[in-house]
């Protein structure tokens, strides 16, 4: 089998090497990939859609598996398919769950599915009149896709009146912002949830947790996450089953009946109030990093999943989950996540025990390859992944990991996993 990984960060390279192990994986090809997914297969430097499907069916792909939301919001999937390619992720009317957050939010409505009270709107008073008749704090977000900086949680009716303002004259996000939901805040815990769709039948990955704040003790800005852990004992097997019936099934129902079947990584962020799932977002892709801490918790072919997900049989699939914890650590590059970083070299002494070499290992994100030597290029450059049997065994292999791992500036969260061990 031959298949196509686009995308260029740690969540692809994960992917890679899942599918690296399978016997039946003849080759793979990144686009545009890093400077370490060469490592496992040949990195493609096409970015048009129509020119990559024309490569795609040149090499004879078997398979094509989307890993970041813009190319699936711009349509990816329905030039794939155009072409009559088997390509994994939703198409561009699908992605609409991440890419706009009305229409996200007025799907839920449409199917009674839970989530906080809002209005959307393009019109300044209105907005001000419903933050007048909510409790602080109140949540701001724009219409579209923002690099996951897109939503302000106000603690003051000014705040919020001025979040509203900049977005909707286009000053905070460009046409990204001119149509706004304001919503009200919910107060409970956050976790998510991963399911597998072929656009009737899904299967669903260990809960993970992720952690958004650069710093330890969840402070500092607000970054692409710098670490995560699964599965995470916040969800339990009634809490699943509330997600099931409440959330997968009448999203998965709703976007059928609609005409916009999803197929893809329906991945739905939850805030749990009260023992309650509530929407908050989806999004139509792997999360990055929980992507490269699920990967190595599947038992069974990761790549019979994607398959059998893309080609509507995953009622016909079993799939085992490993009764393990994994644990990732994110190693940022210094400026990260204000601004780029000067390349400097990454030096793996691999002096560690045979324990913690044999259950531990690298995911490769923001690097660059020059004469066999990996450079960190920026942003977050690698993650070092645990897997044990606890959640503390696995995060304290990983933390091993990252010790031996050395470029200059390089910057990690020491309490990853922090609250499953509380
Ligand atoms: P979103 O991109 O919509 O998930 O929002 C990003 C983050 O903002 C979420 O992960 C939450 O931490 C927070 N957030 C968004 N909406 C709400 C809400 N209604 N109440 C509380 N926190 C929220
Ligand atoms: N780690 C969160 C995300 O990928 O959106």
């Amino acid at each position: 089998m031959k298949i196509l990984i686009v995308g260029s960060g740690g969540r692809e390279y994960s992917i890679g090497l899942a599918l690296h192990k399978e016997e039946k994986i003849k080759k793979l090809y990144f686009a545009p990939g890093n400077g370490a997914t060469d490592n496992l297969g040949e990195n493609v430097a096409i970015k048009d859609f129509e020119e990559l499907a024309t490569f795609a069916k040149t090499q004879e792909i078997d398979l094509t598996i989307v890993g970041p939301e813009v190319p699936l919001v711009d349509g990816i999937v329905d030039v794939f398919k155009k072409h009559g390619l088997t390509i994994f992720g939703p198409s561009k009317a699908a992605a609409r769950l991440e890419g706009s957050k009305i229409f996200m939010k007025n799907f839920l409505a449409r199917h009674g599915i839970p989530t906080a009270k809002y209005i959307q709107t393009k019109n300044l008073e209105e907005a001000n009149t419903f933050i007048d008749s909510l409790s602080l704090p109140i949540v701001v977000k724009a219409d579209g896709l923002c690099a996951g900086k897109g939503v302000i949680i106000a603690k003051t009716y000014e705040e919020a009146k001025s979040a509203a303002q900049e977005m909707l004259s286009g000053e905070s996000f460009g046409d990204a912002g001119t149509s706004i939901v304001v919503e009200e805040f919910l107060d409970g815990y956050e976790l998510s949830v991963f399911a597998i769709c072929d656009g009737k039948d899904y299967k669903v990955l260990p809960a993970a947790q992720d952690h958004k704040r650069l710093l330890d003790n969840d402070e500092g800005p607000n970054t692409g996450g710098m670490g995560a852990y699964a599965p995470t004992p916040l969800i339990d097997e009634e809490l699943y089953n509330k997600v099931a019936q409440r959330v997968v099934k009448p999203t998965l129902a709703g976007m059928e009946a609609e005409g916009n079947p999803f197929e893809g990584v329906l991945f739905i962020g939850l805030m749990i109030v009260k023992g309650e799932p509530i929407v908050l977002e989806y999004n139509v892709r792997f999360g990055d990093p929980e992507c490269e801490i699920l990967m190595p918790l599947i038992e069974s072919s990761v790549s019979d999943l994607f398959y059998k997900a893309a080609t509507k049989d995953l009622s016909n699939l079993d799939i085992k989950i490993k009764d393990k914890f994994a644990v990732g650590i994110v190693m940022a590059s210094e400026n990260y996540p204000y601004s780029n970083s000067k390349p400097s070299e990454i030096l793996i002494s691999e002096a560690l025990e045979d324990e913690i070499k044999e259950h531990t290992h690298i995911s490769f994100a923001g690097v660059s390859k020059e004469e066999e030597k990996l450079f960190a290029t920026g942003g977050r450059v690698l993650l070092c992944i645990g897997v044990g049997d606890s959640i503390k065994q696995a995060r304290d292999r990983a933390y091993k990991r990252c010790g031996d791992v050395h470029f200059a500036g390089k910057k990690f969260r020491s309490d990853i996993a922090y609250q499953a061990l509380k």
